[in-house]
């Protein structure tokens, strides 16, 4: 007769189900690293309820990693920068402390913006993408967007009468970085959707603004004056200017090729 006790559960079909099980309550991670941490566990001897913890803490750790992903991928950045990886003595004139001060997100509960302002190659849009990539590790709603573009959705939304709601969308982003403020000419009537916006987010959110010409240069881009510094005014209320007048980093290789070359001719043609 056969003896009466627990059901063993076949150890393929006890796996399928697991994974299943796992599937339904979407723990995809679970699923990934039951197995080998439980081989794990039995090598290192570990109780059953560390084990359990150690799950949950990879469940846990690929959740917030996935939704940082999202977030960056949300973001639209144009390239991945870092404030580690900004060489700021290339640039010994910008404050650096104060930069590091506002990666860890001070100004955001403020509502305060960053405006950094240079020719070309100093790092503007580099240092725009390292704090705006902060903002995101911390899951803030983060939208990167040139001003070609914005001006471009802000057209399209009048034309298609939704306006409303993109304003209305865009005031929700917790931080906006709008880059390239200059390189192109914007419309009298793009200005005032460009005023619009910038008035929506004033003293509620924070905004990150690139820009190649200076303030009072403005009213050029904007083409009009009084729109300008209607514009500016609310920008730069409660705000961090930084004027970057450095070399251009991208130039750097220029730079040392050619110190190469005057070493080498000093040294009588020999570099060393
Ligand atoms: N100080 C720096 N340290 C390290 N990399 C830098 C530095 N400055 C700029 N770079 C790098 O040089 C390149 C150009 O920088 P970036 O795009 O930020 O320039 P920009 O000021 O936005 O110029 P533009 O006005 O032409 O858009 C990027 O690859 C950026 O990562
Ligand atoms: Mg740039």
């Amino acid at each position: 007769m056969r003896k009466s006790g627990p059901i063993q559960m076949e150890h393929g079909s006890m796996s399928a189900n697991i994974e299943s099980y796992c599937k339904l309550l979407s723990l995809a991670s679970i699923s990934d690293h039951y197995e080998n941490m439980a081989i794990g566990a039995t090598k290192t001897k570990i109780s059953y309820q560390e084990y359990l913890y150690k799950l949950l803490q990879q469940q846990i750790i690929d959740r917030v990693d996935r939704s940082i992903n999202a977030k960056i991928k949300k973001a639209g950045f144009p390239y991945i920068a870092t404030i580690e990886t900004y060489d700021f003595s290339f640039q010994p004139n910008l404050d650096e402390k104060l930069l590091k001060e506002l990666s860890t997100l001070s100004f955001l509960k403020d509502a305060k913006n960053i405006l950094l302002v240079g020719p070309p190659g100093v790092g503007k849009t580099h240092l725009a993408i390292a704090i705006g990539l902060e903002a995101t590790k911390q899951r803030r709603r983060v939208k990167f967007i040139t001003a070609e573009e914005l001006t471009n959705e802000l057209i399209a939304a009048r034309q298609s009468n939704t306006l409303t709601d993109y304003l209305d969308a865009i005031s929700r982003i917790e931080l906006l970085i709008i880059d390239e403020i200059g390189y192109l000419d914007i419309q009298k009537e793009s200005a005032s959707l460009f005023f619009r916006l910038i008035s929506k987010r004033y003293e509620r959110s924070s905004t990150i603004i690139t820009s190649n010409k200076p303030f009072e240069e403005w009213a050029d881009v904007f083409g009009d004056e009084v729109i300008a510094t209607a514009i500016l005014d609310r920008l730069l209320h409660h705000s961090y200017p930084f004027l970057i007048n450095g070399k251009s980093y991208r130039m750097k290789e220029l730079f040392e090729k050619k110190k190469s070359s005057e070493r080498k001719t000093e040294n009588g043609g020999e570099d060393n």
